[in-house]
């Protein structure tokens, strides 16, 4: 039976354990998108402490997915000098370092891009506050949303990370694309299921393109908009099955349009997400990671050992006490 101190390998990984720090946004890039010292540090001391995978926070991709003057870029060559510091940083703490890659779509405003933001379609996008309206998203900037993805990848892949981390949910452009209600497109990227998550087989495939057949690519799948018309699980189970047979190593599950936290599952309480990560784990044979509310170590512990997740996020809790990882090793050894 696996624990949260279990190692896991898979797609040429080796994870110490099952505590893994998710995606959080520090606000610590310069205005150019550049790593800094903070950065290094905030992502160093986690893995320090005994987290078995870092995901660094969301990386836009191109400079029109990008949603804050601070977020980190991987959209240019420039970028890769400070992400190689980074990559070898986490490393170093004998962690496994991973990039998420991230459009921003119709989450983002005219004053950080210069532009109307892109979405599936024109549309104002219905649960952030203070964004612009977006416009839809045309055959030629699709093929440039595409080939951006694949270019960062092979950025991340050459700055050092061991995996990077396709950004589909919290309502982020790949999440807006896969949503019945944000996605009204009349062409093969919308209409139904299949051409909602086209993007994403073709996100993938450029992907792959780039780093080769081996390199570990993961999906964060926001699996459930949790509003009348949205998204639905069953759904996304199908997506996650579609990508993993092509070529996806990792499916991190979180929420959709209404991000990491919508109220009506926070309501469920610590886990939110694990009844959804369970739906998915029983469609996919890659590793499943679940991040929601987990706190509590013994709890982490739980999910892993009952099989309903693989893999354990632990976002606020570390984000508080950047040695989460460490107490949490520590109390499960002498329990
Ligand atoms: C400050 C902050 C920044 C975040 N930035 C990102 C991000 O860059 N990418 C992402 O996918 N999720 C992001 N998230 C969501 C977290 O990865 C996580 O899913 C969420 O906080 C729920 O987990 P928790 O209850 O353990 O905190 C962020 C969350 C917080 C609190």
């Amino acid at each position: 039976m696996s624990t949260l101190l279990s190692p896991l390998s898979f797609a040429g990984l080796t994870l110490r354990n099952r505590i893994v720090m998710p995606p959080m946004f520090s606000g610590f890039a310069t205005p150019r998108g550049e790593v800094t010292d903070r950065i290094v540090e905030y992502h160093r001391v986690r893995a320090a402490a005994g987290t078995s995978l870092i995901i660094v926070e969301h990386t836009y991709v191109h400079p029109w997915g990008r949603i804050s003057d601070t977020q980190m870029g991987v959209h240019e060559d420039a970028t890769i000098p400070g992400l190689a510091r980074l990559a070898a940083a986490i490393k170093r703490e004998g962690a496994v370092a991973c990039l998420q890659l991230a459009h921003a779509g119709a989450s983002t405003t005219v004053a950080v891009i210069g532009r109307a933001p892109l979405g599936p379609s024109s549309m104002l996008h219905p649960f952030e506050k203070d964004v612009d309206p977006a416009q839809a998203t045309t055959p030629a900037e699709i093929r440039q949303v595409v080939a951006a993805f694949g270019d960062a990848a092979a950025r991340a892949r050459d700055a050092g990370f061991d995996a990077v981390e396709i950004h589909s949910a919290h309502g982020y452009l790949l999440s807006q694309f896969l949503s019945p209600l944000t996605n009204h497109r009349e062409d093969e990227y919308g209409g139904n299921d299949e051409n909602r998550r086209r993007l994403h087989v073709d996100v993938l495939a450029a992907v792959r393109e780039r780093v080769g057949p081996t390199f570990p690519v993961f999906l964060r799948l926001g699996v459930h908009d949790e509003a009348l018309g949205g998204l639905q699980i069953n759904e996304a189970v199908r997506a996650a099955q579609v990508l993993v047979d092509r070529g996806v190593d990792l499916v991190d599950v979180s929420g959709g349009l209404q991000g990491s936290r919508p109220p009506v599952v926070v309501a469920r309480g610590p886990g939110w997400f694990v009844p959804y990560a369970e739906a998915i784990k029983a469609a996919v044979r890659v590793p499943v990671l679940v991040t929601g509310g987990i706190t509590d170590p013994g709890h982490a512990d739980r999910i892993v050992r009952e099989g309903r997740a693989d893999l354990i996020g632990v976002g606020r809790a570390m984000l508080n006490d950047p040695t989460w990882a460490q107490s949490a090793i520590e109390q499960l050894r002498s329990a």
